[in-house]
């Protein structure tokens, strides 16, 4: 039997590049608009960034990190996600002297060994977006409405904002104390492995998907989050600035993030229809995780939303989903005769050299089929070179999405065909 792609991962063929390509160029069309500069790190990190920032007790670092040792006995991790990369990188490249406040935008394929399920991949993708360097509520807000702004572009409609406050490290060590006490009694019926998060790092019970966990862990349904002052009125300018940017969420919701380095904000994106992995994008603050990777303190907020995802929510509202129609494109030059392959080729050619996506055919095929290849490759128009037009130093032009049909000289033909298509290649 021929081998397989792994279980997880998927292979993108045809139209389905094409509708990952304008959802990759939307992101990045749009995160320019509000000034985030693209920054790409490798795959491949030394694993201890992952434990120092997404935290040992987590899900991801526990269960799902693809790690190895490499031959020169490096503990090597296969990214499980961007935020740590990225911090990593600003500090490593001084960003933090040369530029203080940095606003990064980011692409590509993230790793974690999780169960696939709908919605759920081992290499899956995201983009996102991380602000370094400041505390201001207004980064929250424009974190979360660009976020939803890239989304909207990509056709999505009806997701919803979850928002949350997760609050400082000091009211994070108040909370865990309150979740102890609340959770005590049913300490004993918690598994193994939240027995031992209980001690180390309580919220992560709440991440648990045994069912007797789950159960314990979210049986009082009270936010396990207490405000300190100053949190509380941060979070207030948060959903303040998010009304004057007429940005609807839901702060009524109880969540909490699997990665540890959050403080203060929190939201995640959800979209209906895509069952329990709802989740298209989601981030938050995390104000000490650039001084836990070693540089100084300053505050910080990003979001990253799961490509496969976004697709399937925009699936599942295909009616809004013009932006992500598939439109015809290029040119097709079709010959009546083998013999005019050689002709035909230099106008391809010309074509392409001013930026038309044009193609023809090269292995004699009949006209009729070179027709209906033309019409299978979504092309917009057909050009057809024979005997006749060569005489008359003439292309036909048919253009199959209008069913019109011209005759251009051919001195004017590159013009004209540049001209009349309205989709360059330009994806
Ligand atoms: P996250 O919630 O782990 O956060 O992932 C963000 C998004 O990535 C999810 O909402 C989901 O759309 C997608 N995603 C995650 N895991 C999978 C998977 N196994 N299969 C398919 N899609 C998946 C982070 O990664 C943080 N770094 C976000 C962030 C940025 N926080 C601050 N800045």
């Amino acid at each position: 039997m021929p081998l397989q792609a792994l279980r997880g991962t998927t292979d993108l063929l045809g139209e389905e590049v094409k509708r990952w390509s304008v959802v990759e160029h939307t992101a990045h069309r749009i995160a320019q608009v509000y000034g985030y500069q693209e920054l790409r790190t490798p795959l491949i990190e030394d694993a201890s960034l992952f434990l120092r920032s997404v935290g040992e007790t987590t899900d991801i670092i526990q269960k799902e990190m693809f790690r190895f040792e490499d031959r020169g006995g490096h503990d090597i991790a296969l990214r499980p996600e961007g935020t740590a990369s990225v911090v990593r990188a600003y500090l490593e490249h001084n960003l933090h002297k040369t530029d203080g406040f940095a606003k990064l935008f980011y692409l590509g394929p993230m790793f974690r060994a999780e169960r696939p399920q709908a919605g759920r991949f081992r290499q899956f993708h995201q983009y996102g977006v991380e602000a370094i360097g400041s505390e201001s509520p207004w980064v929250d807000v424009e974190v979360i409405t660009l976020c939803l702004h890239i989304l909207r572009e990509c056709g999505l409609t009806g997701a919803v904002v979850w928002l949350s406050s997760m609050g400082c490290r000091n009211d994070q060590q108040r909370s865990a104390q309150l979740l102890r006490e609340r959770l005590m009694k049913g300490k004993p019926k918690l598994c193994k492995e939240c027995q031992a998060r209980f001690e180390k790092n309580v919220f992560r019970v709440l991440d648990c998907k045994n069912p007797t966990c789950h159960e314990i862990a979210w049986r009082s349904k009270v936010s396990p989050f207490v405000l300190c002052e100053a949190c509380a009125a941060h979070f207030d300018e948060v959903r303040r600035g998010l009304r004057e940017a007429s940005v609807s969420f839901d702060d009524t919701k109880i969540f909490t993030r699997g990665l540890d380095y959050y403080t203060r904000t929190v939201f995640e994106v959800r979209a209906t229809g895509l069952g329990a992995q709802d989740a298209v994008a989601a981030g938050g603050r995390y104000d000490h995780l650039v001084e836990e990777l070693g540089g100084p303190s300053m505050g910080a907020v990003g979001f990253a939303a799961g490509i496969e995802r976004v697709l399937m929510a925009v699936d599942h509202g295909r009616a809004e989903a013009a932006p992500m129609a598939n439109r015809r494109r290029g040119v097709y030059l079709a010959v009546a005769t083998p013999s005019l392959i050689g002709e035909g080729f230099r106008f391809v050619q010309q074509l392409r050299e001013h930026g038309v996506c044009a193609v023809m055919d090269y292995d004699g095929k009949s006209l009729k089929s070179q027709l209906r290849e033309a019409d299978k490759a979504n092309c917009q128009l057909v050009a057809i070179l024979g005997e006749a037009e060569v005489k008359q130093r003439a292309i036909t032009l048919k253009d199959l999405e209008q069913g019109s049909q011209e005759t251009v000289s051919f001195d004017a033909f590159v013009d004209e065909v540049s001209r009349e298509l309205k989709t360059l290649c330009q994806r």
